[in-house]
């Protein structure tokens, strides 16, 4: 039986855990808003026309931010579509997704969602087809709390106080062929800094985000980065990261292992970023926004899901709908063990997205709302996972991979709560067997174990669906022990982990 051993002490962290890497994303694409969170003629559809089934399970899920509009969508986006009255708003053609955007779910309308779900608004600023002012025109509409034309537009559409917005995204991917608008890196990191420091002028408060590459597989990957922030770096706080995962070929082995890349991703954006600052003397630390991530079957969206045709758009039709499987929950709970690991520099992250589009949550017109598997390590981490992380040092067997080369059989984090003194445990199985693992942990005092769960099926593609809404959850995992400071667990074959103790 595979074996790791995990050595934490209190004494060794990483860094405090920022809330804002609970955070989520929903762009207007496909049903993640039309169908979605919003479904005016639904049974538990509220006086706003919003999902009361799809509000309590966001909540469950327990996400920080949300990121909006987009996503591509941004880059089209003429953001004053979508406010005012209802009637008055133009239907637009969303280019990015070739479908029509009708602005029935505007600004007002989602931050009110976001009230309801108890989580903070990230903006996107378009910089594809526009530029400076009208970032500024958003900034101004949004945050200003004084008289302006803008300000009082937004109280006469029913929002006196402003909605004091802090992170915002300075466009999406722009280095993607696919933009709307793309731009070259030093095209880029020019606007980017013009609009981050016109933007600090209106508002000092606000934290900024220059888009990094879409992937760490874009040919221009690290010489974005560089450039960017040669241009940008004083201006801005965060760099972007986005990172899509999938089975490819079968390959189960190599997939399980995702979070290795992700892990290299983060250090070489980071030494990137450390870099520039040491060439500007600069005393800033820009961080890190991991503001998309996700398992995504992305090859077989390019063939399958593709809308295409002068006549051909549709509202809200049923794009990027993947349907998670036990394996992909467990890379899902990986990643997050990767950004938690990153924790000092990783200090904003979005799951993309949150429901319907490469969603933990579905729902269906007018029937029900469920929880996917991808679901559970997001919220049960998003919820045990307090206070700082500890550095482990760790020995684990390892197996041969055809991406990654040889990797652990376990992936591993270990968060410390100093004022409840709550330990929490997160550990991924990437062996197809029985893994058992040992937690030394005697520096900490800790003296039982609250709870212990694991996400796990013996069949590794099984899914939670339409017709089987509840086929996967995660069960109490009964081997865990505690003895003289030791925690020891049995690891199902291809499973994701949570223990708590105190
Ligand atoms: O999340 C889906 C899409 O993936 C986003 O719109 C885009 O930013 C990325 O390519």
């Amino acid at each position: 039986m595979p074996r790791a051993r995990i050595t934490i002490n209190p004494q060794y962290q990483v860094g405090p855990i920022h809330r804002r890497i609970f955070g989520s994303f929903i762009e207007h694409l496909g049903r993640a808003v039309y169908d979605g969170i919003f479904e005016p003629g639904h049974p538990t559809a509220d006086a706003d026309g919003f999902r009361q089934d799809v509000i309590d399970l966001v909540r469950e899920l327990g996400v920080s931010t949300i990121r909006y509009p987009g996503g591509n969508f941004v880059s089209g986006f003429r953001w004053e579509d979508s406010v005012g009255p209802i009637e008055d708003r133009p239907v637009r053609l969303d280019l990015a997704w070739h479908s029509t955007e009708t602005n029935r779910v505007g600004l007002h309308e989602f931050s009110s969602w976001l009230e309801k779900v108890d989580s903070e608004l990230m903006l996107a600023v378009n910089l594809g087809t526009r530029g400076v002012q009208e970032a500024l025109d958003l900034l101004e509409y949004t945050n200003l709390n004084g008289q302006s034309t803008l300000a009082d537009q937004r109280a006469a559409n029913g929002r006196t106080k402003p909605y004091g917005v802090r992170m915002w995204c300075l466009g999406n991917e722009m280095d993607g062929p696919w933009q709307l608008g793309q731009l070259s890196a030093g095209d880029y990191g020019k606007i980017a800094a013009r609009t981050a420091k016109a933007m600090r002028q209106l508002d000092p408060t606000i934290e900024l985000v220059a888009c990094g590459s879409s992937g760490a597989n874009m040919p221009t990957f690290g010489d974005w980065e560089r450039t960017v922030l040669a241009h940008a770096y004083d201006d801005v706080d965060y760099i972007s990261c986005h990172a899509y995962y999938e089975e490819k070929d079968g390959d189960l082995g190599s997939f399980l292992a995702s979070s290795v890349n992700m892990d290299g991703f983060i250090s070489a954006v980071v030494a990137t970023a450390d870099s520039v600052r040491a060439e500007k003397r600069s005393e800033k630390q820009v961080n890190i926004s991991f503001d998309e991530w996700n398992v995504w079957y992305i090859s077989r969206y390019r063939d399958e899901d593709k809308i295409r045709g002068i006549d051909n758009w549709p509202v809200a039709p049923r794009l990027l709908e993947d349907k998670y499987s036990v394996a992909d929950a467990v890379v899902v709970g990986s990643l997050m063990i990767t950004l938690l690991r990153h924790a000092d520099r990783v200090t904003s992250a979005s799951l993309a997205q949150l429901v319907n589009v490469i969603a933990p949550v579905m729902t269906e017109p007018g029937g029900p709302a469920w929880r996917q598997t991808t679901f559970f390590p997001f919220a049960i981490t998003s919820r045990l996972a307090r206070g700082i992380v500890l550095e482990t040092r760790v020995q684990a067997d390892s197996y041969e991979t055809d991406e990654y080369g040889s990797v652990p059989v376990v992936d591993s984090v270990v968060t410390y709560d100093e004022e409840t003194g709550e330990v929490s445990v997160f550990l991924v199985n990437r062996a197809q067997a029985q893994t058992t693992v040992e937690v030394e942990a005697s520096t900490l005092g800790l003296t039982h174990i609250e709870e212990s769960l694991s996400l796990w099926d013996a069949d590794v593609y099984a899914k939670n669906t339409l017709a089987d809404p509840e086929r996967v959850a995660p069960r109490e995992n009964d081997s865990a022990m505690l003895a003289a400071g030791v925690l020891s667990v049995t690891l199902p074959p291809v499973s994701w982990t949570a223990i708590a103790l105190r």
